[in-house]
């Protein structure tokens, strides 16, 4: 069992937390005109405000505390150096590198792999230009009009993620994705395209995954079946770090895009596995989010621990989870083109932090990750937000806020962010029972009628929460923003002691969906009698 919880630093804050567990939010605010301005951080065009967080400045130095104790900054140090900090399976995580400049250094075993990044960087622009250009032309002499990504995880969150995002900057031929294994997906996108102007990239960093695979499989006998073997070379591309996986599949060598073992799956958008993103934006659109990633990488690397905004954002979800006690992490944009940002977050922050044992292989004793969920404002505001104001538990939120809208509905626009900023003060202040009890009195409510009216309408507030605020939603903020919650994510591997970029926990459903899919075709296999039971009902 970790020791964690036993060190000073640990135990120093844990006993801060009881002293400031009777302190309301609306206290702290009275008590310091300057609150907002102390608790507030700046990098890379973003603006965090985390002074409705539930802590005072000595909680700050407390937490700071604590990231010294973890040793943050030599973590961070080697992260940069390309070391080997995903130990089960002795890669580097180097995704930074993919984001660096043409002219940048950045090396793994003594390698400088900047040049092979922006060699691949310039072949998929070359490849994005001539299709969105209409130069690259099918087996029937047409231009694509229609380009499909197959992948899964990192190779489909990331890239649905940012298009969806970028959508007012699209202008390349029309996107759709593919993930599920479920047909009906692929069956939806096939049913409106027409094969002779539709170009397929299979992205998969394996390229041995199944879902992907077999949609791919799908892709293939559809094109073939229309245009024959020879159409493949010309409606087909790969991204993939395994070319022996690929070349079996088919794909002409020139079509494909490669990347390397060091960029894990959900940190992979800003490598070829962005093809899709650069074919809708274009080159010039995915280098101001290559640049804007990069504008937090040198943020994190450099900026001192109490203005590093990764690694603040990391000490206060530690300090909700693991000392105040919140199980989840609620994210809310307020923007209809973040829809998609909380499925990828999950996959980043999940995948990597769902971890039960630390470095060394020993059970934590202590919270992990927290559920991460959350959905677009204003819609959360009618589904779920009711649980944030008065249900039991205590839900942290990240509010994301877009000054200038990317459409022309200015009062929309003021809607959103109005709501934005009320809900995030409904949270922090609440009303009380004799704000409530003036509220009804002047509507002419009184006697039991009022009395049985007010504990449903009271609420209780101190509910945390930060505030992200961007200027604009372009390529560049996008790049910063997803860059600072990509090292959020290992700031809070180091601070829990995990290893954040290794995934075994989604290996053994893999394995036994291929002993439950023999059973299916009817082979003699070992099955426990829950699963012998659904499998009759399914066949029956
Ligand atoms: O879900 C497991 C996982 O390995 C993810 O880490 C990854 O993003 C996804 O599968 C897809 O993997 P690949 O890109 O190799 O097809």
């Amino acid at each position: 069992m970790s020791a964690l919880p036993q060190s000073r630093a640990w135990r120093a804050l844990a006993a801060h937390a009881r002293e400031l567990a009777d302190v309301h939010l609306n206290e702290l605010f009275a008590s310091d005109e300057g609150r907002a301005q102390s608790f507030s951080a700046e990098a890379a065009g973003l603006f965090l405000d985390y002074s409705k967080q539930r802590l005072t400045r000595e909680t700050r130095d407390l937490l700071l505390g604590y990231a010294q104790q973890q040793e943050m900054s030599g973590w961070i140090r080697k992260l940069f150096a390309g070391e080997p900090l995903n130990q089960t399976e002795h890669r580097a995580a180097y995704h930074m590198a993919l984001r660096a400049p043409r002219k940048a250094v950045m090396t793994v075993n003594g390698d400088n792999v900047v040049p092979k990044v922006h060699a691949v960087l310039d072949r998929m622009a070359a490849f994005a230009d001539k299709l969105r250009g209409g130069h690259w032309k099918g087996a029937k002499r047409r231009a694509i009009t229609d380009v499909v990504n197959i992948g899964i995880g990192g190779s489909d969150l990331g890239p649905r993620m940012i298009c969806y995002a970028l959508q007012p900057f699209v202008d390349g031929p029309r996107l759709h994705f593919v993930a599920n294994v479920d047909g009906t997906q692929i069956e939806h996108v096939l049913q409106t395209l027409n094969p002779a102007t539709t170009l397929f990239i299979v992205a998969s960093k394996t390229f041995t995954t199944q879902e992907t695979l077999a949609n791919a499989h799908v892709a293939r006998a559809w094109l073939v079946a229309a245009m024959g073997e020879k159409a493949i070379p010309k409606h087909f591309a790969a991204v993939s770090t395994c070319m022996a996986n690929v070349q079996a599949f088919g794909i002409a060598p020139e079509n494909v895009f490669d990347f390397w073992d060091w960029v894990g799956g959900r940190y992979s958008l800003w490598s070829a596995v962005g093809l899709a993103i650069m074919v809708a934006i274009g080159p010039q659109r995915f280098r101001e989010l290559l640049a804007g990633a990069h504008a937090m990488d040198e943020h994190f690397q450099r900026a001192p621990l109490q203005a590093n905004l990764p690694v603040l954002m990391a000490l206060l979800a530690f300090w909700n989870g693991n000392i105040l006690g919140a199980a989840d992490h609620v994210i809310a944009p307020y923007s209809q083109q973040l829809e998609k940002f909380v499925s990828w977050l999950q996959q980043l922050e999940m995948e990597s932090n769902g971890k039960r044992v630390n470095r060394a292989g020993e059970p934590v004793g202590y919270a992990t990750t927290p559920t991460l969920w959350g959905d677009v404002g204003t819609n959360g505001q009618h589904a779920f937000f009711q649980m944030l104001h008065q249900g039991t538990a205590v839900h942290p939120v990240d509010f994301i806020l877009v000054a200038k809208p990317d459409h022309p509905h200015a009062a929309l626009h003021q809607l959103l962010l109005a709501n934005g900023l009320a809900q995030s003060q409904a949270l922090m202040r609440g009303k009380t029972a004799a704000e409530v009890r003036a509220e009804l009195a002047a509507k002419g409510l009184s006697g039991a009628a009022l009395e049985a009216a007010i504990p449903h309408r009271v609420f209780p507030g101190n509910r945390p929460s930060n505030t992200l605020l961007l200027q604009q939603l372009d390529a560049k903020a996008l790049g910063a923003l997803c860059a600072l919650y990509e090292h959020r994510t290992f700031a809070l591997s180091v601070l829990w002691d995990v290893n954040a970029y290794d995934q075994w926990g989604v290996e053994l459903g893999k394995q036994l969906a291929g002993t439950v899919l023999k059973a299916m075709q009817g082979e003699r296999v070992e099955l426990d009698g829950s699963t012998r039971q659904l499998l009759q009902k399914l066949r029956s």
